[in-house]
């Protein structure tokens, strides 16, 4: 028979493991939740007035909940000892080291929170893994928690992915898509997956929360990142055609979207997507099936990702090639570090590639963003990314601004990495006033009026829109020869 559920442990505070907790705490007043962290000072913060994450409405439900049935704290082991049921909620970040380097998922943090779930467990408990993870790795935390339970006690692990999108996790997680939830397909297993069900259901139709077997659970995470990432290299694989024959890729998008069997959402041609999941996570795919023996669908995936570092690599050749070919000491302002807009959260942003390329092009970078904490900015290197250098001196090309006006002044070109509303609304007139002539405006995320700002005098370029007609008064196909060659960087 399915277990009540009456204490929850979370491990892990973090952008998944707070906002989740913080919703069944608040849709379960009769479950106390208790939300676990090996950093002290995460836990402050969620202690505290200054949550340590920006998401629209977590406030409002932290306050009611804090000290009611939801709880943060660092004992981890006092709260996995009253918990029927634990979430395991840790990072999983792509490997820095050893084998599958740079591809497949790390999962120490994991396996030292089973150790700790088994060291410590004197009652049954329903172990729930919501960390990404690589198919599988169920399995391997049930083989941890039974090679290492106190005797008589007995573990069910299932499998509940989490498919919020940060900058809008409290209503994705109010009212999701679906709940998945994947078992073991035995009696313990099912009565398992109902308890947790039974959770979930005080707030989700019951037809939305899907039972499979784990592994279909832990794939079809994977499997939802990589179709979500791949539509996104798709679209902005036609934003090189549209800036290459005149076609604009937001009709085109438009125009697609309208077949029922594509759909509307997620086809906004960008400067390439960020994120901490999309790319870990088509890696980890790529990686799986790699070790599965199956190179064709590894490559296939892979793509993926190449078309995502093409896009950001191109964009940035575009604006050095607007700039005359050198932008070496040349202010550039970039509006927006955050990886997409509503959020502080800088893991993956296309933004740090941005600058990166631009500084290996000697730029001199100065950026706004209205939520990220300069500190984060200028620490670039502490990035995971594949082009990081050694030895620069990051902030010697790097200033950041408070004021979107102060950070343009004197600036050669204005680069728009995130799609905050506020750079909407800028007064713009004013900005092309205070630069450096003449000023350019790079759209990488189709966000602006470019008309509007033309009219201003802006040279404008956005992704997927050839405005070389508008600005030039020539025809686009005579503006100019083959561009020129990107010096070696
Ligand atoms: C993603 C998934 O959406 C979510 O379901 C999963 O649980 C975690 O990964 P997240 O990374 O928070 O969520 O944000 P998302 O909105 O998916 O955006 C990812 C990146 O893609 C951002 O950089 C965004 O700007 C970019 N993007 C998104 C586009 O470039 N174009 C689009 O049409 C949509
Ligand atoms: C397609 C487009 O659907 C249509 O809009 C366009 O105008 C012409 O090309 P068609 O080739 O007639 O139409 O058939 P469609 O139903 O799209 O199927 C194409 C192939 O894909 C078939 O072999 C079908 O069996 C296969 N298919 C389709 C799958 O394997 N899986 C699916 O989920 C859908
Ligand atoms: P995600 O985006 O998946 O939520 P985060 O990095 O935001 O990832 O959060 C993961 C959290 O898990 C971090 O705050 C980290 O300190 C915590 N963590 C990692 N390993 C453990 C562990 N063994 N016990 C408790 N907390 C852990």
């Amino acid at each position: 028979e399915a277990v009540k559920i009456k204490n929850i442990c979370c491990i892990g505070a973090g952008y998944v493991g707070g906002p989740t907790c913080a919703v069944i705490a608040l849709k379960c007043p009769d479950i106390t939740v208790k939300v676990v962290d090996l950093s002290k000072e995460r836990i402050d913060q969620w202690n505290s007035n200054n949550l340590p994450i920006f998401e629209p409405g977590l406030d409002d439900i932290v306050k009611e909940c804090r000290g009611r049935n939801l709880f943060f704290s660092t004992n981890i082991d006092a709260a996995i000892h009253e918990a029927d049921l634990v979430f395991i909620c840790v990072n999983t970040p792509t490997k820095s080291y050893g084998l599958g380097k740079s591809r497949a998922p790390d999962l120490k943090y994991i396996e030292s929170a089973a150790r700790r779930i088994a060291d410590i467990s004197t009652s049954n408990k329903i172990v729930v893994e919501k960390s990404t993870v690589p198919v599988k790795a169920a399995e391997s935390i049930m083989e941890i928690l039974n090679s290492n339970h106190k005797p008589g006690v007995q573990f069910q692990v299932l499998s509940n992915p989490e498919f919020l999108a940060e900058g809008t996790a409290i209503n994705d997680l109010l009212n999701p898509d679906r709940v998945l939830i994947g078992g073991e397909e035995t009696p313990e297993g099912r009565n398992a997956i109902e308890s947790l069900s039974n959770i979930y259901s005080r707030w989700v139709a019951r037809q939305k929360i899907v039972a499979t077997n784990t592994w279909s659970s832990e794939l079809s995470k994977l499997a939802a990142n990589a179709f979500l990432a791949q539509r996104i290299s798709s679209i902005n694989s036609m934003s090189a055609i549209c800036e290459a024959t005149g076609a604009d890729v937001a009709e085109v998008a438009h125009a697609i979207g309208l077949d029922s069997r594509i759909g509307p959402k997620f086809l906004v041609a960008s400067v390439g997507f960020g994120g901490s999941c999309f790319q870990k996570d088509v890696l980890n795919l790529v990686y799986l099936s790699e070790c599965l023996n199956l190179p064709q669908v590894a490559a296939y995936w892979n793509q993926v990702i190449e078309m995502n570092e093409y896009q950001k690599r191109r964009f940035v050749d575009n604006i050095v090639h607007a700039l005359f070919n050198t932008v070496c000491d040349k202010k550039i302002t970039i509006f927006g570090f955050a990886f997409k807009k509503d959020t502080a959260d800088t893991r993956e942003s296309p933004s740090i590639t941005i600058c990166k390329y631009l500084i290996d092009e000697c730029a001199q970078i100065s950026i706004y963003d209205p939520q990220v904490d300069p500190e984060q900015m200028l620490h670039l290197n502490t990035h995971t990314h594949k082009y990081t250098h050694t030895g620069i001196d990051i902030e010697k090309y790097i200033k950041i601004y408070k004021s979107p006006y102060e950070a343009a002044k004197k600036a050669h070109a204005i680069v728009i990495c995130t799609e905050w509303d506020e750079f909407k609304t800028l007064d713009y007139e004013r900005i092309y006033s205070s630069m450096c002539q003449p000023a350019h405006i790079f759209d990488g995320r189709q966000l602006l009026d470019h008309k509007y700002l033309i009219d201003i005098g802006f040279r404008v370029e956005a992704i997927g829109k050839n405005l070389s007609k508008s600005h030039t008064g020539k025809p686009f196909s005579s503006v100019e020869g083959p561009k020129a060659k990107r010096p070696k960087w």
